[in-house]
C-alpha cells in the first residue's frame, strides 16, 4: 500500500476579506511563495508523490496555471478535484475516494504550514496498518481549534471542535492520516450547527473504534486563515526553516 496526499485547499476564506475576495487563500503569498507550495513540500518531504488537490470557486483554474504537473516539487504530475459549494472540510474530502482507491491517505489543510517533517508519523501509520492518526500541538490560543484531551500516557480521550473551555491546550492541527475507512465515516456525519461535515467528527468516529492514535508534532507549526495567523505564518517562515524548502 502506497501512502497518498490530499490537499485540501477550498473554502472561501472568508476570515481574511478583502485579501480573498478575488483570489483563493491558498494563493496568497506567505514570505517567498504562495501558500499553497508549503503543504505540497510537507507531503514531498515525507515521501508522499502522490497527490490530489482539491479546491473550488472562481480562482480554481489558478491552482493549474501556478503548480501545472508539479515540477516545482519534483512531481511528475498533479491530480485536482474542483468542489462545488461550501460544505465543511470532510466534505471536501469526500472528492477524494476515487483518488484514493483503498489506499491510506495523508490529509492537509491548504493553510498549514509546519517547521519539521511529517516522515516518522507517516511510517508509523502505516506500521499501525489501519485507522487514523493525527497530529497534536501545544498552543496559547486553543479555543480557535479542534482540541484533544489526553490521558496520561497520550491517548486520546475526546476531541472538541473549537471548544470555549478547552479541556487541554493541544490544538488538532489540520494534518490528519487515514486509512479508506475515512470516506464510509463521511457518509455517516451530520452537519454541525455551522451547517457543516467537520472532521473532528471524523476522528471521533475513529476514536470510538478505538484506532485513532495521535502524536505530539515537532518544531512550529501555524495556520493562515486569519489576518493574525496570516501575518505569524510570514514571520516564522521568513525566520527561515519551513518544511526545508529549496531555494
Ligand atoms: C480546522 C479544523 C480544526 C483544526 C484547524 C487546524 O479549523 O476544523 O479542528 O484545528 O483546522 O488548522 P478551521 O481553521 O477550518 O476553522
Amino acid at each position: 500500500m502506497t501512502m497518498k496526499g490530499v490537499i485540501l485547499a477550498g473554502g472561501l476564506g472568508s476570515r481574511l476579506h478583502p485579501l480573498t475576495k478575488v483570489t483563493n487563500k491558498h494563493l496568497l503569498p506567505v514570505f517567498d511563495r504562495p501558500m499553497i507550495y508549503y503543504p505540497i513540500q510537507c507531503l514531498v518531504n515525507a515521501g508522499i508523490e502522490d497527490i490530489l488537490l482539491v479546491t473550488g470557486g472562481n480562482s480554481a483554474g489558478d491552482f493549474l496555471r501556478l503548480l501545472e504537473n508539479g515540477a516545482d516539487f519534483g512531481l511528475k504530475r498533479i491530480h485536482y478535484a474542483y468542489q462545488r459549494g461550501e460544505g465543511g472540510i470532510a466534505a471536501a474530502l469526500r472528492l477524494a475516494e476515487d483518488f484514493a482507491g483503498g489506499d491510506p491517505i495523508c490529509v492537509i489543510l491548504g493553510d498549514n504550514i509546519i517547521e519539521g517533517n511529517i516522515k516518522k508519523a507517516v511510517e508509523d501509520f502505516l506500521a499501525q496498518g489501519e485507522g487514523a492518526k493525527i497530529l497534536l500541538k501545544e498552543v496559547p490560543d486553543p479555543e480557535r481549534f479542534g482540541v484533544a484531551e489526553v490521558d496520561a500516557g497520550g491517548r486520546v480521550l475526546g476531541i472538541e471542535e473549537k471548544p470555549r473551555h478547552p479541556k487541554s491546550n493541544l490544538a488538532v492541527i489540520g494534518i490528519y492520516l487515514y486509512d479508506a475507512e475515512v470516506f464510509s465515516i463521511i457518509k455517516s456525519l451530520k452537519p454541525s450547527a455551522r451547517g457543516e461535515l467537520e472532521i473532528t467528527d471524523v476522528n471521533n468516529a475513529y476514536l470510538e473504534r478505538n484506532t485513532l492514535t495521535s502524536e505530539v508534532l515537532e518544531g512550529w507549526w501555524t495556520d493562515a486563515g486569519t489576518f493574525e495567523s496570516l501575518l505569524r505564518a510570514n514571520n516564522l517562515v521568513a525566520k527561515g526553516g519551513a518544511n526545508k524548502l529549496e531555494p
